[in-house]
């Protein structure tokens, strides 16, 4: 039997994970609409452009109008400030982005009929507590990002309680692939890397590099993410997506240059240069992935120098790229760290 068309919204669909997540319902013949305000995404990542629109989710009014306009059935929400590191120095932009864009799509949507939300946490919710993370832990964000996303986990669970609309909750964490912002001084520890060797430049790690990660691959993350959409197994769950293989960020280092440099020898200039820790850091931040795994059989596939090898690859078709910094932090001192002070990238 032929499943029905279902008219589906894409917040943050032009950056790095919403492009990917439009091109992967759009193949499942769905009516897909994506909103980004372009203030992290790109045009360039926007394969419809018919039904994409240009719009800033802090603009309760105007979020309110295009909801109304489209009535979306299901929303995937991606649209966020993700700068996890920079958020202790912009909670403005944290709160904005993050809760308040949020309540400015929920509402309307529930008043439009919103039959599933499909909220995209992070794994930042769990802040500094033991390894390997899972769903049945409290959440203790360590940052102010991580606070954001916790309350937003909130917010639909009582909402969707009150007004009845169905949820599934993702918590992904350290994605990574092509269409990354690699751009943004602040965040994604590989698109900086990356895009540092493009300019000829070695890279900072800050603190000892001995914080350990679990990288997640695009292309294991967006299809789990379309499954828990449809699934009736995954509604009103909450759940861990992403790598299970977690190595420090000394060793991400060492296979990205291998990888960047393939069979020449890594010359001693890229030798990765030590900063202090940024504050509020967590050093041990990896998932348990049982819950999705039993619920619909995930299982990340991509080895890390597999996924590297093709990030590396669309990286260096787009080339080097000038990283591009906020004017004003709300929150200027001497706790900044000096990469984005003195604009060191
Ligand atoms: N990439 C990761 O490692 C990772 C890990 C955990 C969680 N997440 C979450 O996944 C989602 C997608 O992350 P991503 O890595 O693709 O980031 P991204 O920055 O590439 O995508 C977010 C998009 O939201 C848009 N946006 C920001 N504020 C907006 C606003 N007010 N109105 C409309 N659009 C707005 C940006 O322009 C950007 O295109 C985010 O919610 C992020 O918090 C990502």
């Amino acid at each position: 039997m032929k499943s029905k068309k279902l008219k589906i919204l894409v917040t943050g669909s032009a950056g790095f994970m919403g492009s990917h997540l439009v091109d992967g319902l759009e193949k499942m013949g769905h009516e897909i609409y994506g909103v980004d305000d372009l203030s992290g995404g790109f045009m360039r990542n926007v394969s419809n452009k018919k039904n994409f629109t240009k719009l800033d989710l802090r603009n309760r009014k105007k979020t309110a109008e295009y909801i109304n306009k489209i009535k979306p059935e299901i929303i995937f929400h991606l649209a966020a400030d993700a700068t996890e590191g920079r958020s202790q120095f912009t909670p403005f932009s944290a709160l904005d982005r993050n809760i308040v864009s949020y309540m400015n799509l929920l509402v309307p949507a529930i008043k439009n009929g919103l039959k599933k939300m499909i909220l995209t946490s992070s794994m930042s919710v769990y802040g500094a507590q033991q390894v390997p993370f899972n769903e049945d832990m409290i959440t203790q964000p360590e940052d102010v990002y991580g606070s954001a996303k916790a309350s937003m986990e909130t917010v639909t669970r009582v909402l969707s309680n009150v007004h009845g609309f169905k949820y599934v909750i993702i918590r992904p964490h350290n994605v990574y692939g092509s269409r990354q912002n690699i751009s943004d001084p602040y965040r994604n520890v590989i698109g900086i890397f990356l895009n540092r060797l493009l300019r000829n430049k070695s890279f900072y790690i800050y603190g000892d590099g001995k914080q350990e990660r679990a990288f997640s691959y695009i292309d294991d993350t967006i299809p789990p993410m379309i499954r828990a959409a449809f699934s009736k197994k995954c509604e009103g769950k909450t759940m861990n997506v992403g790598g299970e293989e977690n190595i420090s960020l000394n060793k991400l280092a060492k296979v990205l240059l291998e990888e960047y440099f393939g069979t020449k020898k890594i010359p001693k200039e890229f030798i990765p240069i030590h900063l202090p820790a940024r504050p509020q850091e967590v050093k041990y931040a990896y998932s348990n992935h049982d819950l999705a795994g039993k619920l619909m059989g995930f299982k990340p596939k991509t080895s890390l120098s597999e996924g590297l090898k093709e990030m590396i690859k669309w990286a260096k078709e787009i080339g080097p790229q000038d990283f591009v910094y906020l004017e004003e932090l709300d929150l200027e001192n001497d706790l900044v760290p000096k990469t984005w002070k003195n604009k060191l990238l």
